[in-house]
């Protein structure tokens, strides 16, 4: 107990990290990510940026020099999945690694500020999600015994020349961030308060990530954004200051169909997919662009979180239950073969029987392939927190979504039995969970695939014709 006080007394003196680090030369970086793509795909831009300060990544938490927690702030049950999480790190702090720094990252830390040092002793740095250039000096600060907190949200920041270090991932897959932010103001969603204003990465700088993507051998892109099809660029800058843009920039602006297009073009083996798609940026143009593309899968998350045009307008959304339906038909007429899901969420304030019946109704009338489904979670600050109640009782919220859940589940397995017989280009990403005989794969609908291994290999395409399926997964064999 004595020399592991001493230890810490240390460490504020800015000692132990830095003894410890002359004698290995390299630091390590342990991070956990938490919550949507974007926050792995930022963690890997983490990496990146302490690569450069000799720091290399380690998946043993009990050797890292440094702990950070990516953190996703969109549920309360994600917050509380993070605050669990650093009850552990401060036993493993305290048991086996006593001079761990420990950060907080992502949007728990843009929501808490300050206030999260005071909450959790533990923690040692709070970084917001466009402070992570700031990451090498708010070290600096933690290593001479401060604690350190940047959670200055960015109107520009974009890492576009970041080449992120890909940490988990197959070889084969990549995910690359193009728009950061979200100007939507959805009544429910904290993302735009924790992530602040819209704004595009130059396509310059995403068309090159991708292009090294291929040339190392990925073979699928999935381009990031909360909100894709606002993509815009016109030299840099928030999204609603296009407006004032120059007449030069207006002309040369890149908006999403054109950067599919551009991306399309690398090359024909590499798979282009996109997310988050929002119903009311959506272009016709975008469809366009998917159906000129093979490359460009068919497949489109597209959110709708309710079929009720009274909740949608109450959530803010920009698009009412009919204009969605037509775009579902729009998608449907020109890419008659495309996959397409749904994030959707129950027991949102005021919904009645009737609405949540609409919402059914609306799963029914699309059949979509997959969901991502929540029971609505007030998030403190948010217009419906601010503006609405939370008027409806758990036991309810829960019985609808077990509702919709079981629906999507049974169309999820009818839509696998229609390609029962079929066969599908797949991907292959790696082998099967349950036999090294299997490898798995997505179709260009993102459906998960298991067959024999045969004579390929990792990162190859293939033919499968399908023989079997779950709800989840189809399976088959190589033709
Ligand atoms: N409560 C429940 N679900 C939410 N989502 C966003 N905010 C909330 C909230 N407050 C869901 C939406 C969104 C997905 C990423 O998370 O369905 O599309
Ligand atoms: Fe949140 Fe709506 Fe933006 Fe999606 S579009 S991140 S739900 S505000």
């Amino acid at each position: 107990m004595e020399t592991l006080v001493k230890k810490i007394d240390e460490k504020k003196q800015g000692n132990v990290l830095s003894l410890k680090n002359q004698k290995r030369g390299t630091k390590k970086l342990y991070i956990e990510s938490y919550g949507c793509q974007m926050n792995f795909s930022d963690s890997e831009i983490v990496a990146s940026i302490l690569n450069k300060e000799n720091y290399s990544t380690t998946k043993d938490i009990s050797e890292a020099d440094l702990v950070f927690v990516n953190t996703c702030s969109i549920r309360e049950k994600a917050e509380q999945t993070v605050r669990k999480r650093l009850k552990v790190y401060n036993s493993i702090k305290k048991s086996v690694n006593p001079d761990m720094v420990v950060g907080v990252l992502g949007c728990m830390a843009e929501r808490l500020k300050e206030k999260f040092l005071d909450e959790e002793k533990l923690v040692d740095l709070v970084v917001g999600p466009d402070a992570y250039r700031d990451l090498p000096n708010l070290i600096k600060e933690v290593e001479d015994g401060r604690k350190a907190v940047n959670v200055i949200l960015s109107k520009e920041e974009t890492y576009a020349d970041i080449k992120p270090v890909r940490m988990s991932g197959n070889g084969v897959t990549a995910f690359v961030s193009i728009t950061r932010g979200c100007d939507n103001m959805c009544t429910f969603c904290v993302v735009p308060y924790t992530r602040g204003r819209e704004r595009s990465r130059n396509p310059l700088s995403i068309l090159k990530e991708c292009q090294e993507l291929y040339n190392s051998g990925y073979r699928e892109v999935t381009l990031l954004g909360q909100n894709v099809d606002s993509y815009l660029w016109y030299g840099g800058g928030p999204k609603i200051r296009f407006k004032r843009a120059t007449k030069e920039q207006k002309e040369n602006a890149v908006n999403f169909a054109n950067l599919l297009r551009m991306v399309a073009k690398i090359n024909n083996k590499l798979r282009i997919r996109f997310s988050t798609s929002n119903p009311q940026d959506m272009t016709e143009d975008v469809i366009d662009a998917m159906s000129e593309n093979k490359n460009i899968c068919n497949y489109i998350h597209l959110p709708v979180q309710s079929g009720s045009t009274r909740i949608l307008e109450l959530m803010n959304r920009g698009y009412n239950r009919e204009e969605y339906i037509n775009l579902i038909d729009r998608i449907k007429n020109k890419i008659p073969d495309c996959a397409i899901s749904m994030d959707m969420i129950t027991g949102f304030c005021t919904e009645t029987e009737n609405d949540h019946k609409q919402t059914i109704e609306l799963m029914k009338y699309v059949k979509y392939d997959y969901g991502y489904m929540f029971k609505y979670s007030e998030r403190p600050n948010t217009a419906a927190a601010k503006k609405f109640d939370d008027d409806i009782a758990e036991e309810i919220k829960q019985r609808r979504l077990v509702e919709i859940i079981n629906l999507q589940q049974k169309q999820s397995l009818e839509n696998n039995k229609l390609r029962i017989g079929k066969t599908f280009e797949v991907l292959i990403e790696g082998y099967s969970k349950r036999s090294k005989q299997h490898f798995y794969g997505r179709t260009t609908h993102n459906t998960v695939v298991v067959f024999k291994k045969e004579n390929c290999k990792i990162g190859d395409y293939v033919n499968v014709k399908i023989s079997d399926c779950t709800a989840g997964t189809l399976k088959g064999q190589i033709v």
